[in-house]
């Protein structure tokens, strides 16, 4: 059941600007390896089977979805902003359930612990209360009005500030992350996460930022995100269980992780159990 609801789902395959005419890429989506070919017209996206599945080109990525009835891809309308850098970073893969990867990515008390003196610093560990939702009529979960000190929150920051944040999830293994943009006040970073599931416990991480920052060259930008993400691979491949538990009593959540808990909560709703753990094993 939960593969047939994950398969109604788009997922990032394969970086567009590495698809050069006549280039394969092998890959693994859900269980199932995928040859993505660039072609005169277009990406070909096929099974060993022979089968061949939709594409779309969407934020600088391949997507594609293996269902027969796929939701309507999310839209990250900031990406169409004139004087925006789009940014691909790369891919990381992971060993862990796509579901963790996106709720590592939705927690902010680990900043201070795991990406000590860039995107957190101790004494100030301490997280504020902020506001976690799900919006219904987008069938998202929403976090806003998180406020965290950072001594370094974007390439182009100088010195500490104390970063807004607001997360967003729009389909279950994406998260978007929206943060004060250091040398542009009035408008915010778009940093996000697509993750592609190879299989329940192992996923391709294709991290994508939205920025304003002239100053930085590309390759200090892919280098920063990776830096950041490398530093989360390890705390994801050493967490167990290795799915993501959805019943609130085999995790005990904390107030900081409020927005974890709606997720889990918002996974658990829709039947997204790709990745995920149900029951006490
Ligand atoms: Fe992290």
């Amino acid at each position: 059941m939960s593969l047939v609801y994950a398969k109604n789902d788009w997922y990032a395959i394969a970086a567009a600007d590495e698809m050069t005419l006549g280039q394969q890429r092998q890959t693994l989506l859900l269980g199932t390896p995928l040859t993505v070919t660039a072609t005169d017209e277009g990406v070909v996206v096929r099974d060993d089977q022979g089968k061949t599945y939709p594409y779309q080109i969407k934020f600088d990525h391949v997507w594609t979805a293996l269902g027969d009835a796929p939701r309507a891809l999310f839209d990250i309308p900031e990406g169409d902003e004139p004087g925006r850098r789009c940014v691909p970073c790369g891919v990381v893969r992971v060993k862990c359930s796509p579901l963790r990867a996106v709720e590592n990515f939705l927690d902010i008390a680990h900043f201070p612990f795991v990406h000590t003196d860039i995107l957190g610093a101790e004494p100030h560990t301490e997280v504020e209360p902020y506001k976690v939702e799900i919006r219904e009529e987008q069938d998202e979960v929403w976090a806003t009005k998180v406020r965290f000190f950072q001594p370094k929150a974007a390439k182009s920051a100088g010195s500490g500030i104390t970063t807004e944040y607001e997360y967003r999830v729009p389909a279950p293994t994406v998260a978007v992350l929206y943060k004060t943009c250091p040398p542009k006040p009035e408008a915010q970073d778009v940093i996000a996460i697509f993750v592609q599931p190879r299989g329940e416990e192992e996923c391709d991480v294709w991290p994508w930022m939205a920025l304003y920052d002239d100053e930085s060259s590309f390759e200090e930008l892919v280098q920063f995100q990776q830096e950041i993400f490398l530093q989360d691979r390890s705390i994801l491949e050493n967490q167990l269980p290795h799915r993501l538990p959805l019943d609130p009593k085999m995790e005990i959540p904390t107030r900081a992780d409020m927005t974890s808990v709606a997720y889990r909560r918002w996974l658990k709703k829709r039947g997204a159990l790709y990745g995920a753990m149900t029951e006490v094993a």
